[in-house]
């Protein structure tokens, strides 16, 4: 069913553009509704959506499970905030510490807030639990990291777009190379470190995976050393990477499905995006006792954080990814897809790799970094149907919603390699 708006395409991008702060380029196609793993322009025109907002929406736009219970739940309470309690809090914060395997659960509501908090909370762990001398902690971030968009956060960037003219900037950050063992090693040596702050695998700095004993690794020079190890899984948690999560694999939750990466368990553990799938701002921190008691009635918190609306949607949400074994199914996927990108790259030479993991994958076109060649492939991609965006320059990546189909997957990458094929001559 096509539901064709009446606000023609061309009208919403110029409204956007007359009215709206230009903090974003999108691709010119105007949504206005999606189901599944599809979504519509307001022509009507229907599309394979391989970004899902960004891996919010692993569980498949408008899922109806998730929908009905924000529904249901917008009819009784919406918003107490935390003067009160609610009667939703308290099951998601148990449903959700026993689905992670954490003992506590801080509710916030974007993907920065959470990463803001896991870094207040690290710096009071720092000195109430490590012993640091007062204002001196420091936190280890790694090189080309995306971490989200406040003050503090973009003091962790070397992403120019991000950082410049923003300044002054946030100090106490110790900015090191990615994947890279003995530079995490060195930066350990000093003692007023309080937390390392990782993603699992870097998704917007082009999907980089880092070394197969990384993590790992990383996580017991932490431990040596008495210092916080951050997963930052607001991209590539909630199935996305074909587990669970990408980072954790010895927690105490009972789903083994979820084992990313063998002896590591993350001290902090940051989540956001498809914790809701993507039905509304929904973001959390978790750790164990040791590390959340420091946190004390006043010292942080939020408006919306931890509302009823929020609570019901994201148990709904993480649900379905058990519900219809989401993290096995972008493992299956994922492997076809860089297998058939594979022998695309054996014919062509405008894409020179593929990389990923589960469906969190992306594709490097043979050009310079500052060609547009990357985005024009995309809107290629979209007047065949499929849309997809440049992430940094060359690279494009390739995320739909975990509830894709087989035969729809072989769909998309026959749209992907009728784009390239037409590209190449
Ligand atoms: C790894 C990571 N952390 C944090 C964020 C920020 O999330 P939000 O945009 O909800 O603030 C993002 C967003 O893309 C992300 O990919």
């Amino acid at each position: 069913m096509a539901v064709v708006s009446t606000l023609t395409s061309q009208d919403a991008i110029a409204l956007e553009n007359q009215y709206g702060a230009q903090n974003y380029h999108p691709l010119p196609v105007v949504l206005s509704r999606g189901e599944g793993v599809f979504v519509w322009d307001v022509e009507g025109k229907k599309y394979y959506d391989f970004l899902s907002a960004y891996s919010a929406v692993n569980q498949g736009h408008c899922h109806p499970k998730i929908i009905n219970a924000l529904k249901d739940q917008a009819e009784l309470l919406t918003l107490t905030s935390r003067a009160f309690y609610n009667d939703m809090l308290g099951r998601y914060e148990k449903y959700a510490t026993e689905y992670f395997g954490y003992d506590k659960l801080l509710p916030m509501n974007t993907g920065a807030e959470a990463v803001e908090t896991a870094i207040k909370l690290a710096r009071k762990w720092g000195y109430e639990k490590k012993g640091i001398p007062s204002n001196q902690a420091k936190i280890i971030v790694c090189q080309n990291n995306f971490h989200g968009r406040t003050i503090s956060i973009i003091s962790a960037s070397n992403d120019p777009i991000a950082t410049e003219n923003f300044g002054p900037f946030t100090p106490g950050i110790v900015s090191i190379r990615y994947d890279d063992i003995n530079a995490l090693s060195e930066a350990l040596r000093d003692t007023t470190v309080a937390a390392f702050l990782v993603e699992p695998i870097q998704g917007e700095a082009g999907v980089y995976v880092p070394d197969e004993s990384y993590l790992k690794e990383a996580f017991a020079l932490c431990r040596s050393k008495n210092v916080l190890f951050i997963a930052d899984e607001v991209q590539t948690g909630i199935a996305r990477t074909g587990r669970l999560l990408a980072s954790c694999g010895n927690c105490s939750c009972e789903d083994k499905s979820c084992s990313g990466t063998p002896d590591v368990k993350p001290d902090i553990l940051i989540l956001g995006k498809a914790i809701s799938g993507g039905v509304f701002p929904v973001s959390a921190v978790l750790a164990n006792n040791n590390v959340m008691d420091v946190i004390r009635p006043g010292n942080h918190g939020s408006t919306f954080g931890g509302n009823p609306l929020a609570c019901a949607v994201a148990m709904a949400a993480l649900e379905v990814v058990k519900e219809e074994r989401l993290a096995e199914n972008a493992e299956r996927l994922g492997n076809i897809f860089r297998q058939e990108m594979e022998k695309l790259i054996e014919e062509v030479d405008l894409v020179r790799v593929v990389r990923g993991k589960g469906l969190l994958n992306a594709i490097v076109i043979n050009d310079t970094e500052d060609s547009s060649t990357a985005w024009e492939i995309c809107v290629a991609l979209k007047n065949n149907g499929l849309l997809a965006k440049p992430t940094h320059g060359n690279i494009i990546r390739f995320a739909p919603p975990l509830v894709m189909t087989e035969e729809q997957l072989y769909e998309c990458i026959a749209i992907i390699r009728k784009t390239i094929l037409a590209f190449q001559h």
